[in-house]
């Protein structure tokens, strides 16, 4: 990308600072965090990052920010992430996770000139527990969750608006993504930052279990955050992709179940897990067809394993190939 004026909202956290720390060395950066699950130390400088400490949900400060600014490219990442989290506190999550998108949509469409694209994250949870795999764009929908009732309301405003207001917008239904800086300190946080977690307090020689939500038997396309990246630069700059939503993943099936074997056979070593009742909501397969985005020129440089390889050598130092 040539320089360009990029609004990353969430760019603390797991996601945008990955985004952020690639986009910084040839545009101007702008990230509005409250820091609620981010880290300003994911950010690896704050050359060309102005770095705003507030929430989507201060309108005014939004209004303030769009009014001095003018974008060439806004990807709203701002959201409480977790599906059990929302569930515990629906009113705050609805706040964040779609009444922000329609107030940045406003915004956007009053003061941004040069918009080239809006990019939201929405989630493969909108697709629900519906039987049919691996998950097409063109699937059904069927969001059981706060968090992915939030997430399909915000992506059918975007793309609404795209086409009532002239705002060039494209959404990510965002898979399982993992790699560095995703902060494994709440119960909600992504499992593999948990189970990462777990593998150092076990290579620290400290009593390290690991809490199994069901029976692990269940499923994610999970995807590492470099693929990720490129893949949401593809989409924010591919003309044909305004208006249009992708699936991102690498449109691989793995359970719960796997990932540990994967990562207790990377380390060589063998985590205790306690098996607990799933979770409300808690969806039992996912994983989807990637072949629109496979279309619109994405390559991905990882699998699973060798994504999960790069991310436990960046945890715990270098690994012995
Ligand atoms: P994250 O929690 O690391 O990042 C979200 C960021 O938003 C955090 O830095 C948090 O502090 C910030 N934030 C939360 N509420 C805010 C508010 N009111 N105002 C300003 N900032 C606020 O999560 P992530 O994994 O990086 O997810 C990024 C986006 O992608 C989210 O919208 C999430 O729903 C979506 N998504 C993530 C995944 C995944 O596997 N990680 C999958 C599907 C969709
Ligand atoms: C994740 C993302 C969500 C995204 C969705 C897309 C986070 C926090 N959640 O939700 O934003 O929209 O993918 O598919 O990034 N589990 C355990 N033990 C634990 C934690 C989790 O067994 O300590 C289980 C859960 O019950 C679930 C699975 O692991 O079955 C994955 O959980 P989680 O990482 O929270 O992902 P999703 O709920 O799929």
């Amino acid at each position: 990308m040539e320089q360009q004026n990029i609004l990353i909202t969430g760019g603390a956290g797991f996601i945008g600072s990955n985004l952020a720390n690639y986009l910084f060395k040839t545009n101007n950066v702008t990230i509005i965090d409250d820091l609620s699950m981010g880290n300003r130390d994911n950010l690896t400088s704050l050359e060309n990052i102005e770095f705003i400490e507030g929430s989507v949900t201060d309108y005014p400060l939004m209004t303030k920010i769009f009014e001095t600014h003018q974008f060439d490219y806004i990807f709203h990442l701002a959201a409480v992430a977790s599906v059990a989290d929302s569930l515990v506190r629906p009113l705050e999550t609805h706040e964040v996770n779609c009444n922000s998108t329609v107030c940045l949509l406003e915004l956007a469409k009053q003061t941004q000139k040069n918009l080239k694209r809006i990019v939201f994250a929405s989630s493969a949870a909108i697709y629900g527990n519906l039987p049919e795999l691996p998950k097409k764009e063109t699937s059904a929908i069927s969001p059981q969750t706060p968090y992915a009732i939030d997430k399909y309301s915000s992506e059918s405003y975007l793309l609404n608006y795209g086409t009532l207001c002239g705002v060039p917008a494209s959404a990510i239904r965002l898979f399982n993504v993992f790699g560095p800086r995703q902060n494994p300190s709440s119960p909600y946080s992504g499992v593999i930052s948990i189970l990462i977690e777990r593998y150092k307090g076990l290579l620290d020689k400290q009593k390290s279990v690991f809490t199994c939500f069901g029976d692990g038997k269940q499923t994610r396309d999970f995807i590492f955050i470099d693929d990720v990246v490129q893949a949401m630069l593809l989409i924010a700059q591919s003309k044909v992709a305004i208006g249009e939503f992708y699936n991102i993943g690498y449109g691989k099936e793995t359970s719960l179940n796997d990932i540990i074997a994967i990562m207790d056979s990377i380390l060589e070593v063998e985590l205790q897990i306690e098996y607990q009742e799933a979770r409300e909501g808690d969806i039992k397969y996912s994983y989807c067809s990637n072949d629109k985005l496979i279309k619109l020129g994405f390559k991905p440089k990882y699998t699973v394993r060798s994504g999960m390889k790069k991310y436990i050598s960046y945890e715990l130092g270098e690994l012995d190939e």
